[in-house]
């Protein structure tokens, strides 16, 4: 630890330096917030369950031929990265209406979707992570045109493979959010973490909508068992996993 230094701390994670000036830790809290940190909690080992899962999915698209931030998991909990600049948008992919879809246009919860929804959010927790709509993004200088649909592209071909496997585990992919960073020579990376506090995801075994819940919507909506809700989850992906 004597050459690491905390580089950032945000609501979920911390980032720390290493001796290498290309490679960060992150350090995964069990911290929960939402709301934008209006509710605020903890949910006991959800830092090891988000890295272990975050860790599964990025190989598995790492070997479908996705560009990730990953490197390797050195501890249970902590997670070596190659360093970007992050772009300061939250992507968002829809499969099913759920969310802020439901809320701000009048959609049914649960509504299926004719082709996945792609969405950009500005990263800004000043103003509350607003929609942005194309021209906004670029008004802003978020991202090139070039980046903006390479960004798109990316996402689609994320959720297709994420959907699939998720489905293989008995879960539906509700939707859920990415972001991405450019690498020292410009390249875009999959980056931060993919794990039920930044996906929605649905027991395929139950009907009941409360029951169904296996992400951060049960502590979002005080629904209870939020830790065996990350813990099955992770379970059903290293089974996948292993059979796959
Ligand atoms: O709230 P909303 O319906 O727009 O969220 C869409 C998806 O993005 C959900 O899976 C949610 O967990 C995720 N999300 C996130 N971090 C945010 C906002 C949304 O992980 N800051």
């Amino acid at each position: 630890m004597a050459d690491m230094q905390k580089l950032y701390e945000g609501k979920a994670k911390i980032i720390y330096s290493t001796e290498d000036p290309e490679i960060l830790l992150t350090h995964f809290k069990d911290d929960a917030t939402a709301f934008n940190a209006l509710k605020r909690g903890t949910i006991i080992g959800k830092g090891e369950i988000n890295c272990r899962m975050s860790t599964e999915l990025f190989q598995i698209l790492e070997a479908k031929g996705i560009p990730t931030h990953w490197i390797d998991q050195p501890a249970p909990n902590q997670m070596r990265v190659r360093r970007v600049k992050i772009v300061p948008v939250e992507v968002v992919v829809r499969n099913i209406a759920a969310g802020s879809l439901c809320k701000q246009t009048g959609l049914p919860l649960g509504t299926v979707l004719k082709h996945p929804l792609v969405e950009f959010f500005y990263k800004n927790d000043e103003l509350g992570d607003p929609l942005l709509t194309r021209d906004r993004l670029l008004l802003l200088e978020l991202a090139t045109p070039e980046q903006l649909d390479q960004l798109k592209t990316m996402t689609l071909q994320i959720n297709e493979i994420l959907t699939e496997f998720f489905h293989q585990c008995g879960i539906t992919l509700v939707d859920f959010k990415l972001e991405f960073g450019l690498d020292v020579n410009g390249k875009l990376l999959l980056a931060d973490e993919i794990s039920p506090d930044t996906c929605r995801l649905w027991d395929e075994g139950e009907t009941d909508q409360t029951k169904r819940i296996m992400d951060k919507d049960r502590f979002r909506q005080d629904l209870g068992q939020v830790e065996s809700a990350y813990q099955k989850v992770l379970e059903r992906v290293l089974n996948s996993k292993t059979q796959g």
